[in-house]
């Protein structure tokens, strides 16, 4: 087998440092350059268990720095890229959304160029970008988002990923770049830093502190195990077609009101309180700006296509996900304790 020279961009976030792991674990004979600016969200302690591999590499750089990351492909020639570097929570996109426009719009493209110059013969390559479903904006009651569903965004953290995607195919159309865009729901697991709403409400309870729901609570999303998204990643990259888009999700929809219910209940039994305990922390709290009604995936595609089935029901990865959070305490204290602002606290403290 040869060796190959894969760029994993945002290997120290949360999805991307499980990507790491996987394809260190399966693929011997790939080189993996982890390549991460190491914002707030992101965190080398997340690849502790494979740090000292020989075929792992970390570079620290920012991708909106052009000449690096030319430099970064002239110097290693990679043949894959799978580009996770974004900034990725739409609250802290609402407060400062130029930060979501530098990184994910203005850092893509420096990626895609530098592709692009330094790919002459790309016989062999992938530049894999990975998305979001939020692109596709919000549905109501009823339907699903397939890979033909028009764009739609409505925070600056959809707009900018819907931006990018533009950006890739527009190059694939362009420069003939080899590229594959994967489109996913929600995620959830270990290593989600602790403003998404799981990881936030499993802190808070462990704290005793109040769980925020955005206006009624009856805002849907579809939930994707992170290990089970890091194994569709691994199907895309491979044997994804160029030029195509695979919506990913978990055919697992939730109203947040329901999900965070459902997470007191397991937390009171994991924490030894009393049945109806945790319920009383959750606080109704000023809506989200803009805030998206409804996502849900229709990933009949990769399905049939790569092959692709998340492999665990919510309650059982949201009882791993538990789990690993009342485990991994210095963790948590670790990520929480830098010059990381709590975008909640800040702007959705006021009660409804
Ligand atoms: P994350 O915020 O946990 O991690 C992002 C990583 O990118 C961090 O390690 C950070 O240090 C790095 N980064 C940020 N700006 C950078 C820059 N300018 N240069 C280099 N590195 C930079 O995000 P995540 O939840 O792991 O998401 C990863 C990707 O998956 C993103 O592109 C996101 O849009 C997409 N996605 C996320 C979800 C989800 O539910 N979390 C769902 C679908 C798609
Ligand atoms: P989030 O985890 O931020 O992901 P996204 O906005 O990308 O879907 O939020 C998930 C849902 O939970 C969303 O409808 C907003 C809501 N939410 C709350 O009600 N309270 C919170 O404190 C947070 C962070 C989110």
């Amino acid at each position: 087998m040869s060796t190959k020279k894969i760029l994993i961009t945002g290997g120290a976030g949360f999805i991307g440092s499980h990507v790491v792991k996987l394809f260190l674990n399966k693929y011997s004979n790939y080189e993996i350059y982890n390549l991460d600016k190491l914002t707030y969200a992101g965190n080398l302690e997340n690849l502790k268990e494979i740090e000292a591999n020989p075929n792992y590499h970390f570079i620290k750089g920012d991708i909106v720095d052009a000449n690096f990351i030319n430099g970064l492909f002239e110097e290693y020639n990679f043949d894959g890229v799978l580009h996770l570097a974004a900034e990725s929570h739409v609250d802290r996109s609402i407060t400062d959304p130029l930060a979501f426009v530098m990184t994910n719009v203005i850092g893509t493209v420096n990626l895609l160029n530098a592709a692009k110059n330094n790919w002459v013969n790309s016989e062999g390559k992938k530049f894999y970008h990975i998305s979001t479903d939020e692109v596709y904006g919000a549905l109501g009651e009823t339907g699903l988002f397939t890979e033909e569903t028009s764009y739609d965004p409505h925070s600056p953290y959809s707009a900018s990923k819907a931006s990018s995607d533009h950006f890739v195919r527009a190059y694939a159309d362009t420069y003939k770049l080899p590229v594959v865009i994967s489109n996913c729901s929600n995620n959830y697991g270990s290593h989600q830093f602790p403003e998404k709403l799981i990881p936030l409400c499993i802190n808070n309870i462990k704290h005793n502190k109040a769980l925020p729901i955005y206006g009624n609570g009856k805002y849907t999303r579809d939930w994707l195990w992170v290990e089970d998204h890091a194994r569709a990643i691994d199907l895309v990259f491979h044997d994804g077609v160029l030029g195509e888009t695979y919506n990913i999700g978990g055919f697992n929809e939730w109203q947040n009101i329901d999900l965070v219910k459902t997470l007191c209940r397991l937390m009171d039994r994991k924490l030894n309180r009393p049945a109806g305990t945790n319920e009383k922390l959750i606080s109704f709290v000023k809506d989200r700006p803009g805030h998206d009604l409804r996502y849900a995936i229709d990933a009949s595609k990769i399905q049939k296509e790569l092959g692709f089935e998340p492999s665990l029901n919510f309650e059982k990865g949201l009882e791993i996900t538990v789990d690993w959070y009342l485990e991994n305490e210095s963790w948590l204290e670790n990520v929480t304790s830098g010059n990381y602002q709590n975008y909640y606290q800040e702007q959705y403290l006021e009660k409804r």
